[in-house]
């Protein structure tokens, strides 16, 4: 079964055709981390914008790529949540579009489990792209860490899944986005703190984790203070200083430290959470999800003390992409009926826990 997967929820138009929620064909994706990097973040009225500008030509390029026409084309998948609402209504719209003229099945899905679904893709006409030797098996434990969650959950099969514990305050992708401009670091953060933290020191600064009464749960709020009041103090000014006004007064050293101390704090409490899971949970598989996955510093720490082999999917699977929207709609084809083309709307604030597919 081939699928065409379109994904538009933030600032990423991707499209892209995977065969049998397996085998990627194409995966085009155009960014506009170049538009937003000089507002220090997503606006979303330019977003959506971008997105009409390019949406068609991505699949065009999608189908081209993967060598396919429509006729090949068994179903399509969209992401309809959750997300920037303009930017999810204009993927949403064409795809809708596309499913009613070429007369296709369609599957809304949602990112998040989307981002999950990433680890399943194993083969590629591309033989540069390094893949996961084979699919997860259940009960899987998922670690999925974006711009907006930081989520463990346990996968006992497709479809099937409950949540261990969320985010209580910022998802660590926000945490590394704003630590990253106190610091004077370009958008997005979580690439340029790990780069910045490649010469710095990771012991330099002691940042606390939070302790929490559910291990499962996360809070990022008070880390990011934590690298505020640090940076105040080493720079000698008071909690009153604007914090727009510190990053100028931080030489290379300071930058590069306060960066290596941020991220080995911010993974070490996602590793914890994830490790302390594993020996509850004692699922068979463990795959992480999302923009933050891309992270070495997070594969290195995982690697190092999970109980159990991990893979992981390359980095152009982790951050937004439509090939993760395609291999998850084919597992949705494999236990629900399509939605009629009238009824696909855009979710823009659905919790995973609550999409149709869980417990189908
Ligand atoms: O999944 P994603 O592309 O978009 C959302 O669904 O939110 O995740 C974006 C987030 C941003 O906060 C970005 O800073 C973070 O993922 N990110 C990273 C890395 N690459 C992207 N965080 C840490 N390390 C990275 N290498
Ligand atoms: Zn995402």
């Amino acid at each position: 079964m081939i699928v065409l997967g379109i994904e538009s929820s933030c600032d990423e138009t991707s499209a892209a055709v995977v065969k049998d929620g397996r085998v990627l064909l194409s995966n085009v994706v155009n960014s506009q981390v170049d538009i937003h990097a000089e507002y220090g973040g997503v606006v979303p009225e330019v977003a959506a914008r971008s997105h009409i500008e390019v949406i068609n030509p991505v699949i065009r390029q999608a189908l081209r790529e993967a060598n396919v026409t429509w006729d090949d084309i068994d179903a399509i998948a969209v992401a309809y949540a959750p997300g920037l609402i303009g930017s999810l209504l204009v993927g949403v719209l064409a795809t809708r579009t596309l499913a009613e003229l070429h007369n296709k099945p369609l599957y809304p899905v949602h990112h998040v489990e989307g981002h999950i679904y990433a680890n399943f893709i194993t083969d590629s006409t591309n033989p540069e792209l390094k893949l996961p030797s084979k699919q997860p098996t259940f009960p899987m434990l998922a670690l999925a860490v974006s711009g907006l969650h930081s989520q463990l959950m346990i996968f006992e099969d497709h479809g099937n899944y409950r949540l261990l514990g969320d985010t209580l305050d910022d998802a660590v992708g926000e945490a590394f986005d704003k630590v990253a401009r106190m610091l004077g670091l370009p958008y997005p953060g979580g690439p340029s703190i790990t780069t910045a933290a490649l010469t710095g020191n990771p012991k330099a600064y002691s940042l606390p984790k939070a302790k929490l009464s559910n291990p499962y749960e996360f809070s990022f709020s008070g880390l990011k203070t934590a690298v505020l009041r640090a940076i105040q103090r080493e720079v000698g000014v008071d909690h009153t200083f604007p914090s727009h006004k510190l990053a100028e007064r931080l030489n290379d050293v300071q930058r590069a430290d306060f960066a290596a101390s941020f991220q080995y704090t911010a993974v070490k409490t996602l590793v914890d959470a994830t490790v302390k899971a594993v020996e509850e949970f004692q699922p068979a598989s463990v795959v992480i999800a999302g923009g933050v996955a891309a992270n070495s510093e997070l594969r290195r720490q995982l690697s190092e003390r999970l109980p159990l082999p991990i893979e992981y999917a390359p980095i152009s699977l982790c951050t937004d992409n439509g090939a993760m929207i395609a291999a998850l709609g084919y597992y949705h084809a494999q236990v629900i009926e399509p939605t009629p083309v009238d009824n696909v709307t855009v979710r823009p604030s659905l919790s995973m826990l609550d999409t149709v597919w869980n417990k189908a």
